[in-house]
């Protein structure tokens, strides 16, 4: 039987959010898809993948610019594959309603970026703060946002969540590429 191909796609400032896509590659590999994961900057070509799960920091409220460009580059071809889109952020450390009202706008603004894309899902999660990360003009700013928020340095990465939504997104893609395969 031939294995259905993933694309794993990250944009990643300070390696958080490309440790959370490793974790979506394994664990598509361990689910029997044959995987690549890849910088969205550099993707040339997606034509082979049955899916594409793109994932990424937001970065002053945008999802970073690299995964907003690898869906303006490959939108037509998305529009006809599995996709699911995943951002993580610290919007989401305090989870008040002010902060989930945010966080919701940020899924709206990705999945606004294409309307011809119909993605699965799209997963929301607490990322990183580690100052030790960061350089010049990012670190200076972000020690200045995250102490007036009162967010310390810190993994808020939830695995468990992160896993969660992984799963539930093979299993629609597994289904989904077995309803596709089957109509052609
Ligand atoms: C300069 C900078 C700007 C950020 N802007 C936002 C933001 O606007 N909203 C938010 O929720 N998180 C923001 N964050 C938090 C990041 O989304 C979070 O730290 C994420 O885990 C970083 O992922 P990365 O390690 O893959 O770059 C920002 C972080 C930095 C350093």
């Amino acid at each position: 039987m031939t294995k259905f191909k993933a694309l794993i796609v990250h944009a990643s400032e300070f390696g958080s959010t490309k440790e959370v896509a490793h974790v979506v590659a394994e664990e598509f590999f361990q689910k029997g898809f044959d995987v690549k994961i890849e910088n969205a900057a550099e993707v040339k070509q997606i034509k082979q993948y049955d899916a594409v799960i793109i994932g990424a920091a937001i970065h002053y409220d945008k999802w970073m610019k690299e995964a907003r460009g690898f869906i303006k580059r490959f939108e037509q071809e998305l529009s006809t594959k599995q996709v699911a889109y995943f951002f993580t952020c610290l919007t989401l450390v305090k989870a008040r309603q002010k902060d989930l009202n945010k966080v919701m706008k940020y899924s709206n603004d990705i999945l606004s970026s294409s309307l011809k894309i119909k993605p699965i899902s799209v997963g929301a999660f607490a990322g990183v703060l580690d100052y030790t990360r960061m350089k010049h003009f990012n670190k200076f700013v972000a020690k200045i946002v995250f102490t007036l928020l009162k967010i310390r340095p810190k993994d808020y990465r939830r695995w468990g969540e992160i896993y969660h939504w992984i799963n539930e997104t093979i299993d629609a893609v597994k289904k989904n590429c077995y309803i596709t395969s089957n109509e052609n």
